[in-house]
């Protein structure tokens, strides 16, 4: 279907000429770039300030999602945009034959935050979580030939390249790519008696491989429970636990990752997101006898880790690992929850709201698209993910004053919907 300048007109309420040149984007969009993402909304931002977002006719937008928990520092970010001019300067890349400073301080905070082992730099969450992939069959093949097996769970999402897309638990991401990799057992999330009963009979599992609050599949979180049974029990086989913070780490939740809400200890961390601020990078953390599999010549990449994405993750690391900052997170998130609840419990159409600091979902009982179109419309940016699932990220420096305008905004929304 092409879209041609009506819908836009009715969308926006803009003028003849904003429309006009909408409409070339859309149709050079549709002309010149892949259509995997199928209709794009018809805004195309030009600058950001904090947590607002201006789109081609200077049109404000509070952002509730950045970029998909990516934009943790918004928009502008004094001390990230500083570091950043001034590396762009001095050097953006050199390769991974040199040493590289930048590289070296993002991993110090890495370690400094989360435990003490090695970082390995990549370019995205999918990228991040094949490297685990090709680190826990490493440790798989020292302990016996036929080791290769990772347990993942129904719902997660790991990625879109083939590793991560075949450990990844929702058929609808797979289907249409078969044969996938072979390997990776899907079990029930949250159900530590199946997972118990695998590792009971098959010696040949590697990994277990985790979300602990499935973003994609709607802010699903893992019992603690069944987090802590599931890690104690990798313990005891000698089975890997890969905890995949590729959404929900770099301070999303309000701890620097979300591993530290639940009291255990992973032996491999996946990041991306938000780790760069809006640059993209993505990185692997393990404990550093874990690390060491993965010896001379085994991994590599060009890109990962160069100077420019590094200087960008250093900013992040250093200005959200502070517990200071972090506890901004939690209280924000704490809000948000709380406000909309009090202001949605009369709504039989609102199912739940959930999350961990600003990671936060709300399931409806009917479909959302239409209501984050009509939130784009009065200017605030919000995702649904699942069909049903409200997601609100936003970034993580987002102010009291926008957060109360963006729900001021929602809550409308919801009580138009119920109408
Ligand atoms: C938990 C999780 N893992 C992995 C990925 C894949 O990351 P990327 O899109 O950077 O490849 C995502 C992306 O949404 C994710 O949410």
């Amino acid at each position: 279907m092409e879209i041609g300048i009506f819908p836009i007109f009715s969308f926006f309420m803009g003028t003849v000429m904003s429309g006009k040149k909408i409409s070339r984007l859309v149709n050079d969009d549709k002309k010149y770039l892949f259509q995997n993402y199928g209709d794009r909304f018809p805004v195309s931002f030009v600058r950001g300030r904090g947590s607002i977002l201006f789109d081609q006719n200077n049109r404000r937008y509070i952002d509730f999602l950045s970029g998909i928990a990516v934009s943790s520092l918004g928009y502008a970010h004094p001390a990230l945009t500083r570091a950043l001019h001034a590396q762009i300067e001095r050097v953006m890349h050199t390769s991974n034959y040199f040493l590289n400073k930048e590289q070296i301080e993002a991993a110090k905070h890495i370690s400094e935050y989360t435990f003490a082992g090695k970082t390995l730099f990549v370019n995205s969450g999918a990228e991040a979580n094949e490297a685990a992939i090709k680190l826990a069959r490493r440790f798989g093949k020292v302990k016996s030939h036929d080791c290769y097996n990772i347990i993942t769970f129904t719902g997660s999402f790991h990625g879109r390249t083939y590793g991560s897309m075949s450990a990844t638990g929702q058929e609808k991401i797979k289907k249409g790519f078969e044969p996938l990799l072979s390997g990776f057992i899907t079990l029930p999330y949250n159900d530590f008696g199946k997972l118990s009963a695998e590792l009971e009979y098959n010696n040949n599992v590697c990994a277990v491989m985790t979300e602990l609050v499935q973003g994609e599949s709607g802010i699903n979180i893992a019992s603690k429970e069944f987090i802590q049974n599931t890690a104690n029990l990798c313990k005891e086989k000698n089975v890997l636990l890969i905890i995949d913070e590729v959404q929900t780490g770099i301070g999303r939740t309000g701890k620097f990752c979300a591993y530290q809400h639940f009291g255990i200890e992973p032996d491999i961390l996946t990041f991306a997101k938000g780790l760069g601020a809006g640059i993209p990078i993505g990185a692997l953390h393990a404990k550093d006898t874990i690390a060491k599999l993965l010896e001379k010549g085994s991994h590599g990449t060009t890109f990962g880790g160069n100077h420019l994405a590094c200087a960008a993750a250093a900013v992040a690391l250093k200005t959200i690992g502070k517990k200071k900052f972090l506890d901004t997170v939690t209280q924000k998130g704490e809000y948000i929850r709380a406000r909309l609840k009090k202001s949605t419990a009369a709504f039989p159409y609102i199912k739940e709201i959930r999350g961990l600091g600003l990671h936060i979902g709300i399931e409806l009982k009917r479909p959302g698209a239409d209501l984050v179109k009509r939130a784009l419309e009065r200017g605030l940016i919000i995702n649904c993910t699942s069909e049903r699932i409200i997601r609100i990220m936003p970034p993580l420096t987002i102010d009291m004053k926008t957060i109360k305008e963006g729900l001021d905004i929602l809550e409308r929304i919801f009580l138009e919907a119920q109408e």
